[in-house]
């Protein structure tokens, strides 16, 4: 369950308990499927959605910060989005993150 907050761009999606030390969780932001996952202390979250074949990241693996689609193996950075080679070509969207109060808030452009 989404709350939106005083701050319009932001969006509470989860606390910051609810991040495995390995691995994602998935919120949405109306349409938009949001993946959240922890690297090296940092929070970072990306559009739950394959920019080579739209696939959804369900099932994929993350590795450190290589975010892997379990359709046809395309990895991309979860910090940037951008990906690091074929099939993919095109990054996927990438939205800034705060967390304070032990919650994690992200700005999901429309
Ligand atoms: S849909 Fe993700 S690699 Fe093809």
């Amino acid at each position: 369950m989404e709350r939106v907050l005083a701050d319009p761009g932001f969006t509470d999606l989860a606390g910051i308990g609810e991040l495995p030390e390995k691995g994602f969780v998935v919120r949405s932001v109306g349409e938009t499927q949001v993946l959240l996952c922890r690297f090296k202390g940092e929070v970072y979250a990306v559009e739950n959605l394959c920019s080579h074949a739209f696939a959804r990241f369900d099932g994929g693996r993350l590795r450190g910060n290589r975010l892997m689609c379990p359709l046809h193996g395309a990895c991309f950075d979860v910090r940037t989005g951008e990906p690091f080679g074929p099939p993919a070509s095109r990054p996927i969207a990438s939205y800034p993150v705060k967390v304070e109060d032990g919650r994690v808030l992200v700005a999901v452009s429309a």
